[in-house]
């Protein structure tokens, strides 16, 4: 399986705030190392895995609107992981986990198969230039990885405002053999809350695709 990273190296001035939120709650609401034992963290709730939060204010949605389900959110850009750690101390919720770091390693490394209920990845890094193409989320490898993870009748649930991007999702979806594509939508899914990169792209009229997927 390839380990080419999907994420830019961003750097990103990383506030006293977000750091100090990173250094005292991450040790409370992050996860602890080695296999998920999403049992006891989240007492047996399904569990919702989102790729790449950004700055964590859809997260924060969900985790608002959906209080029986267990979310762990992961991304690897260190402003957004204190800022969500501060807002999840401030609203006190319980449903949230924060992973700092690659998410693709943790599944491949710590996340037992068939034990997800839902994979989110609200518009995935869309690496537009051919020669990026291999680092996108939804490539075969990837995808067949997602698909492990998810328990049988769970979901993977994709939002992006790059066409171009929808297609090749839908193709290499479309070729994972355990996924049948439940809804292939212009407007979004399930009330999922407008993310930040989703309104700048709206912002610059681009359309949105939100496509639903089940593991047979
Ligand atoms: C285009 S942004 C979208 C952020 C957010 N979902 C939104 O819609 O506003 C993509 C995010 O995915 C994160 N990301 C990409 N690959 C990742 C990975 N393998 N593990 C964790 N985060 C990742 C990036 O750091 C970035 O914050």
């Amino acid at each position: 399986m390839s380990d080419i990273r999907t994420f830019h190296a961003r750097k990103g001035r990383v506030s006293a705030a977000e750091r100090d939120g990173i250094d005292r709650l991450l040790p409370t609401f992050g996860i602890p190392e080695g296999e998920l034992d999403s049992q006891s963290i989240f007492s047996g709730l399904p569990v919702i895995f989102e790729i790449g939060f950004g700055l964590g204010d859809a997260t924060i949605e969900m985790a608002q609107a959906e209080p029986g389900r267990g979310i762990i959110a992961a991304d690897v850009h260190t402003p957004g992981v204190g800022r969500l750690l501060n807002r999840i101390e401030g609203l006190g919720l319980r449903n949230v986990r924060v992973l700092h770091g690659d998410a693709i390693e943790y599944l491949r490394t710590a996340v037992p198969d068939s034990s997800l209920n839902e994979v989110r990845a609200y518009f995935p890094d869309p690496w537009p230039k051919a020669r990026h193409h291999k680092r996108r989320l939804f490539r075969p490898d990837l995808v067949r990885l997602l698909t492990s993870k998810c328990e049988p009748g769970g979901f993977i649930h994709v939002a992006t405002d790059w066409q171009e991007y929808a297609d090749a999702m839908r193709q290499v979806c479309a070729a994972e053999g355990e996924l049948v594509l439940i809804a292939d939508s212009p407007v979004p899914l399930r009330s999922r809350p407008t993310t930040k990169f989703e309104a700048t792209g709206l912002r610059k009229g681009h359309v949105v695709t939100d496509l639903l997927y089940q593991r047979q």
